[in-house]
């Protein structure tokens, strides 16, 4: 195994065409650190500006998604000094002073939301285009029944929406969808409730919001599928990012599939509601080894491994899915390469930054692969071979990195189009490819 990579702070921009090179019979090997997992972070900035005194962040998501949430809080009047790595935020929050704009980020918009609810006066949220087609009538129902107003186009359901916030009314509600970011939005306007707010959800969505409000001492108590919280002053606790499992997931898929890797991956939130992608490799014959051994802000951390070997058919229903939810592109790709993919129950596909139903047929299309789509999921057929050719990632940061790693096991190099967006979560991706001993160029 090669060192570890140095965390970088600044990195260089993305290009928005990369041809990447296939590995032939070489493998990736060595060792990356993974940066700061982007819903931890900004929960730990939106948290930070609640609390009771100035909150240190340490390796937040060098990431476009978490620098729109960053700057949303500025207008709110936060005080964020520093940078990524290393920063320090400090309320309080008010009226925001102009359109709080989310960027691509449907977990800035949503939390966001959900933080404004709580805030006396009219907040305004927009975002880009692939955000401003996302469903937005999630968060705007439950909002209303703690009290809130909420507009916006399609009688709320899109962006821009606006929301009239203030005191808010706890809330006792059932999810129809398992969704951390609409489970958020609603313990972030409990927050400015005088009572418990009591959430159900059909699966065990991600409990970061849950995990960094009782590191800093608000009162959670949670099973998979429900939490209540009663309100209190947030503790202003310095908060530590672990890395990012979706991030990992690249590396981890590769690491499996591509003859001859051996790749570790370290400081990853471990965290079970995100390790999803793990369960699935493993289900597959996967050699991914490794646990938690640390804990950071009330999440666990560690370092996984993984070699390369055959796998075997691999199937996501259920509540595999809401645990993977993000790293489905990249497992369909691990499927194409090995015993193939069947993934059902994941109709919330249809509604990520591109209908990435679509998006992963047309990426494994473009290298040849006939993949059989459903309203809900997907079917890869295994033991395929890649052929070169150029994939145009829709603007969606995940299926450009999940185009980088069928390009990797391709008979010839393959041009990604609309790679920019790799910036949206993971700016260093290109770095920690050529790291790992992977080639690419832009074009
Ligand atoms: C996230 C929750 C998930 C996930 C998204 C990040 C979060 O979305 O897909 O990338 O940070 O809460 P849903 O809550 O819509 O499932």
């Amino acid at each position: 195994m090669t060192p570890t990579t140095p965390t970088t702070t600044t990195v260089a921009p993305v290009p928005d065409r990369v041809v990447v090179h296939p590995l032939g019979d070489r493998g990736l090997t060595g060792t990356v650190r993974m940066p700061g997992d982007k819903s931890l972070s900004h929960r730990a900035f939106i948290l930070g500006a609640l609390a009771d005194g100035p909150v240190q962040v340490t390796g937040a998501a060098p990431s476009g998604d978490v620098r729109s949430t960053v700057a949303a809080l500025r207008l709110m009047g936060a005080r964020i000094d520093g940078g990524p790595a290393d920063a320090v935020v400090e309320g309080p929050l008010r009226e925001p002073s102009d359109v709080l704009d989310c960027g691509n980020s449907g977990t800035g918009m949503r939390l966001l939301a959900g933080l404004c609810g709580g805030v006396d006066g009219l907040s305004i949220l927009t975002g880009d285009g692939s955000l401003r087609s996302r469903p937005m009538g999630r968060v705007a129902v439950p909002l209303r029944r703690m009290g809130v107003a909420v507009d916006g186009r399609g009688g709320g359901d899109l962006a821009p929406i606006a929301v009239r916030g203030g005191p808010t009314l706890p809330l006792d509600h059932e999810l129809s969808v398992a969704s951390a970011q609409v489970k958020s939005a609603i313990l972030l306007a409990g927050l400015a409730a005088a009572g418990t707010t009591r959430i159900t959800e059909p699966g065990p969505s991600r409990d970061h919001t849950e995990r960094m409000l009782r590191w800093m001492g608000v009162h959670v108590t949670s099973a998979p599928g429900e939490v209540a919280m009663t309100p209190s002053p947030l503790g202003a606790r310095p908060i530590q990012v672990a890395g990012d499992p979706s991030s990992a997931a690249f590396w981890l898929v590769a690491g499996a599939v591509l003859p001859g890797s051996a790749v570790r991956v370290t400081d990853v939130c471990l965290n079970p509601t995100r390790t999803g992608v793990v369960d699935a490799l493993l289900a597959m014959g996967a050699a991914v080894t490794g646990a938690a051994d640390r804990e950071w802000g009330g999440e666990p951390v560690g370092d996984l491994e993984v070699v390369a070997g055959e796998l075997s058919a691999g199937e996501v229903a259920g509540e595999l899915v809401v645990r993977a939810i993000d790293e489905l592109p990249v497992l369909a790709v691990a499927g194409a390469l090995g015993g193939g993919l069947w993934v059902r129950e994941a109709e919330e596909l249809r509604v990520k930054e591109v209908d990435r139903i679509d998006a992963v047929a047309a990426l494994l299309g473009a290298l040849g692969v006939l993949v059989e789509t459903a309203p809900d999921g997907f079917r890869v057929p295994g033991g395929q071979s890649l052929t070169g050719g150029t994939i145009d990632s829709r603007g969606d940061h995940r299926i450009a990195m999940a185009a980088a790693i069928a390009a990797l096991a391709a008979a010839q190099p393959v041009l990604v189009t609309g790679f920019g967006a790799v910036a949206t979560s993971y700016p260093s991706f290109l770095a920690d490819l050529a790291a790992l001993g992977g080639r690419w160029e832009a074009a």
